[in-house]
């Protein structure tokens, strides 16, 4: 059992949980993730590890409440515990020894950014992070970036930071040049607008992907992307890849198949009823 030691909100929908998972607080990576089963019956759901603390022996997990499962794990506190978390599961972060990096984080995808700073950072490579939310309440991480090197903050209506999308910011540290390397973490039309806007500037884009995932270990094929052509395994071969290879097509399709049954697992928490194939 793994006992959550603090809950914060950060933004309308995102959660951060502290718990105890002390051996996966000793050798998690940047870039690796772990998969949450609440309990006995429970949805398992994959999370990237935000943070760690190998003294205290707890882990971050930032978790958006989109879904059934989601929500049931935000509405956990402090005190209670979760069942199992397997990892720390993927390959880390393709971390460079020197030079500038590029970090981009759009919405909760922020939190997956930050540990892949965090690594760049204890390798002493400079570390620049464009992070956005639709408006300043939406914004996370923005302090522990800060920690880490130079962050700018990008709001879509201009309530907090510079007005526009992350790529409008990213589009002009990339003109200015000196950058050796982008990650850009955040929902799929943000990376593939990410991925499109490096190319020409021929700087080496890794993206982290999020496709559905259900054992984390390389045997359902649930978490199938296209890179390069190649059939890759998310869980095993990646999260996280070369953004300029990525069939984001493809990944938006796929991540669209379970879309109407998220929406009725919602509708069944709200008026008690549940449609045939959906339990409670
Ligand atoms: P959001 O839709 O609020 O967007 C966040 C920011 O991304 C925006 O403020 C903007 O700066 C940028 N952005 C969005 N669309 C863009 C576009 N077309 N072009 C350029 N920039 C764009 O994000 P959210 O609601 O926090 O994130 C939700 C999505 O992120 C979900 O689809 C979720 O699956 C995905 N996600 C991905 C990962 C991952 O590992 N890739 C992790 C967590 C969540
Ligand atoms: Fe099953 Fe990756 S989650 S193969």
């Amino acid at each position: 059992m793994h006992r959550i030691v603090s809950k914060a909100q950060l933004s309308p929908n995102v959660t951060r949980l502290d718990l105890e998972a002390a051996r996966i607080a000793q050798i998690r990576q940047p870039g690796q993730f772990v998969i949450v089963r609440r309990g006995p019956r429970a949805e398992r759901i994959p999370l990237t590890i935000a943070d760690a603390n190998p003294t205290a022996g707890t882990i971050s997990l930032v978790i958006q409440a989109v879904g059934k499962s989601t929500k049931e794990l935000v509405a956990l506190d402090v005190g209670d515990s979760i069942q199992d978390i397997s990892g720390p599961l993927g390959m880390p972060t393709e971390v460079i020894e020197k030079g500038r990096a590029l970090c981009v984080g759009g919405g909760v995808g922020t939190a997956v950014v930050h540990p892949i700073a965090q690594g760049l950072h204890a390798k002493g490579v400079h570390v620049t992070s464009v992070i956005g939310g639709r408006s300043k309440e939406w914004v996370i991480f923005e302090e522990e970036l800060k920690r880490l090197g130079d962050v700018v903050v990008c709001t879509d209506d201009g309530s907090y930071g510079r007005k526009g999308f992350v790529t409008d910011a990213a589009k002009e540290i990339l003109t200015a040049g000196g950058i050796d390397i982008v990650y850009a973490v955040g929902p799929v039309p943000m990376m593939r607008a990410i991925a499109n806007l490096t190319k020409p500037f021929g700087v080496h884009t890794i993206v982290s992907l999020n496709p559905v995932m259900v054992d984390g270990t390389g045997m359902c094929g649930g978490c199938r992307v296209d890179v390069g052509g190649e059939t890759k395994f998310a869980c095993v071969d990646g999260p996280e890849f070369d953004g300029h290879k990525v069939d984001f097509d493809l990944l938006a399709d796929r991540l669209s198949t379970y879309k109407i049954h998220e929406q009725e697992a919602n509708t069944c928490q709200k008026d008690g009823t549940c449609r045939v194939g959906l339990t409670k």
